[in-house]
Parts: C-alpha cells; sequence; structure tokens
C-alpha cells in the first residue's frame, strides 16, 4: 500500500471556484465578499451570531483574551494536555495560565479539578475541546457563574461538535478555531473567533484592525494599543467552500474513527478516547490510541517505528505545558503532578486521520497494528 499520510486537506467542493473569483477581481486584500460571508456561515454554523475571521487559531485565542480585557496580574485555567498555543495566548497578554490535569477517560480537563485552582485573581477558565471531543460545559459553565469567571473556548480541534444539542463555541463568552491545513475545515492557515455578545464582538473587531476606530473615520489616530489580525479574501473564500462542506466532512472524520474502533476492537492494549457523552456529537478530529504496553506487548514508540516502516505516518501527542520550559520560564507554577498528562504523552500517538481515508487504508492499518502485537 502506498504511504498514507498523518492528514492531509480536504480541498473537494467551491475552493478553486472562489479563489478565482476573488483572484481574478482584484479583491485579496482582507476586504472582501469572502471573508464577511465566511463569518456569517461559520458562526451560524456554530450557533453564534457573530464570527471574527482572523490569519490563525492561536491569534483567534490571543484576540479572545484581549476581547475580554484579560492582561497582566489575571490567571486563566487552561489543561496541561494541550496544544501550546492555548498556553502561550494566554502568556501573549501578560496573564499567567494554570494547568489542570486531564481527565483519564475523556482527555480533557478534568472538570473535578478546577475548583481547586481557582483564586481571586482567576478570570476565565479556557476548556480546550480536545481532539474535537466536548468538555462537560455544564460543569465548567457551573463554576463559570459561581466564581464569575469567563469562558473562553479552545475549540481550535472542534468544529461543528455537539454539547447536548449545541455547537461548540456557543458556550462561552467567545470561542476560538483553528483552520490548520489538518483541521476538519481548513483554509491551510486560518483562524475564527466567535461569540453572541456584541459587545465582546465589537471589541474583538476593534483590536483586529489596528484599532481603528469601528465606525468613525479612518483619520489614523489610535486609542489603543492593536493587532493586525485580518484574513484576507482569498483564504476566507477557501473558507467559505469549506463551511458548505461543513456536515459532510465531520461525517466522514466519524465514520473514520467508528472504524478505527472496529477493527481494532480485539487488539487487546489499545486504548481510545471515551466515547461521545450521551447528547453529544464529537468530530474526531484525530484518531488518537494510547498503548499499554504491558498487555500490548510493545510500548508505543516501537509501533511507531513498526507503523513506518510500513509507509505509515503518525504524529506523538502534546507534551504538558507543566512540562515546557517556555512556560516554567514564563513565571508559571510547573510544580505538582499531572499523571494523566504524562500516561498519555508516554503512551499515545495519532494514526493517519484525515476525512479522505478509505475503508482499505484503515483495516491495512489496523491489521498492521494487530499483526505486530506480542
Ligand atoms: C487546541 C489547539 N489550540 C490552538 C491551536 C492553534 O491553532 P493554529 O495552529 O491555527 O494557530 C491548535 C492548533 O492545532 C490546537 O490544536
Amino acid at each position: 500500500m502506498a504511504f498514507i499520510p498523518v492528514c492531509e486537506p480536504m480541498l473537494a467542493g467551491n475552493e478553486l471556484k472562489y479563489v478565482t473569483e476573488a483572484v481574478s477581481t482584484g479583491w485579496i486584500s482582507s476586504s472582501g465578499k469572502y471573508v464577511n460571508e465566511f463569518e456569517k456561515q461559520f458562526a451560524a454554523y456554530s450557533d453564534c451570531q457573530y464570527g471574527i475571521a482572523v490569519c490563525n487559531g492561536t491569534i483567534a485565542l490571543h484576540l479572545a483574551l484581549v476581547a475580554l480585557g484579560i492582561g497582566k496580574g489575571d490567571e486563566v485555567i487552561v489543561p496541561t494536555f494541550t496544544m501550546i498555543a492555548s498556553a502561550y495566548a494566554i502568556c501573549y497578554t501578560g496573564a499567567k495560565p494554570v494547568f489542570v490535569d486531564a481527565d483519564k477517560n475523556s482527555w480533557n480537563i478534568d472538570v473535578k479539578m478546577i475548583e481547586e485552582k481557582i483564586t481571586s485573581r482567576t478570570k476565565a477558565i479556557m476548556p480546550v475541546h480536545i481532539f474535537g471531543k466536548m468538555c462537560d460545559m455544564d460543569v465548567i459553565n457551573a463554576l463559570a457563574d459561581k466564581y464569575n469567571l469567563y469562558i473562553i473556548e479552545d475549540a481550535a480541534e472542534a468544529h461543528g461538535a455537539l454539547y447536548k444539542g449545541k455547537k461548540s463555541g456557543s458556550f462561552s463568552d467567545i470561542a476560538a478555531f483553528s483552520f490548520f491545513a489538518n483541521k476538519n475545515i481548513t483554509t491551510g492557515e486560518g483562524g475564527m473567533v466567535v461569540t453572541n455578545n456584541k459587545k465582546i464582538y465589537d471589541r474583538a473587531r476593534y483590536f483586529k484592525n489596528v484599532c481603528f476606530p469601528l465606525d468613525g473615520p479612518r483619520n489614523y489616530q489610535h486609542d489603543n494599543i492593536g493587532y493586525n489580525y485580518r484574513m484576507s479574501n482569498v483564504v476566507a473564500a477557501i473558507g467559505l467552500a469549506q463551511v458548505e462542506k461543513a456536515d459532510e466532512y465531520k461525517g466522514m472524520r466519524i465514520r473514520n474513527h467508528q472504524l478505527y474502533k472496529k477493527y481494532l476492537a480485539d487488539v487487546p492494549g489499545i486504548i481510545f478516547q471515551s466515547d461521545s457523552a450521551e447528547g453529544c456529537e464529537d468530530v474526531c478530529w484525530m484518531n488518537t490510541i494510547v498503548v499499554d504496553s504491558e498487555i500490548y506487548g510493545h510500548h508505543k514508540d516501537e509501533l511507531i517505528a513498526h507503523l513506518k516502516e510500513n509507509e505509515i505516518d503518525t504524529r506523538l501527542l502534546f507534551t504538558g505545558m507543566h512540562k515546557q520550559k517556555a512556560m516554567l520560564n514564563y513565571g508559571c507554577d510547573c510544580s505538582g503532578n499531572y499523571p494523566v498528562c504524562e500516561w498519555l504523552t508516554e503512551n499515545g500517538f495519532y494514526l493517519p486521520s484525515a476525512s479522505s481515508l478509505t475503508e482499505e487504508q484503515i483495516k491495512f492499518i489496523c491489521k498492521i497494528i494487530s499483526d505486530f502485537r506480542k
């Protein structure tokens, strides 16, 4: 079988048509109909009223925090098991990330451990829907209400995921998405913040656009430090075409995940993220497995090497934020124990996860894993 990459984008709709239209009409900056249309449609897809397209998901998280006025002296609670962008964005504002371990089954932030990390400086909780699995938003919302905290959803990996019938991105004051090339919906590089709060929306679009007055004249007078986080019309043209296919692509990722589970069901020592909770739909961004080496008979590194010999690409999982020199040097408290995160990092990895994977490819990958078991 030919080489199977860990992920590749699915560009099977109107991408070329819209990009061609943007280029041929000369609308290639951040002005142009595709930016507005992409914002409108993606926000609606996420059960939100407002969307603001930006250059990538990291910036979307930063803009979300800026829009809420989070800064120096503040603390934001975030899972230690996440992509470093979640924590970086908090650091960009001058605030401090405070880490919480993952739950052993969902691999999301352990909601039972959040409350003990709340202090008088805590301003927000940033739940991250890891690998497209929704966090337990009822518990997080209750904590936010009790302590008067903001919620910023890091929904970078969870486009279209459902929690009790509502979409990811609609459970927070403001949420951030990534459209990096491996995401279920992609623009190559890109991101968006979504919100249902008009005030927060206005602040976000003000700071995104170098703090030009929102409705006043462009007189080049700026009252605050702003950012140029604008997305171009060419990139948004791809985004719009992707949103049109969002449910189709989501269905393909979910199907792939189900196939992996089916073909690996009888392989002892292979552990998956827990299934979607009742009334929820996780979107299976990356097919991740954790290898219990005592039962499987090999450490995950040996399995990764074996898959590579068979032309199957894989990726390691995140190293916890509490293990990052960058976080320690920034002044975060990296002491304490984070056993679940460390277990995931040590024993887990991603299998190929592109929407376009065929059942034959997945069957082949699973057979390699099954046959290698000692
Ligand atoms: C959980 C999480 N947050 C934030 C980001 C940052 O997104 P981007 O790569 O678009 O900057 C990612 C990217 O993969 C992510 O997985």
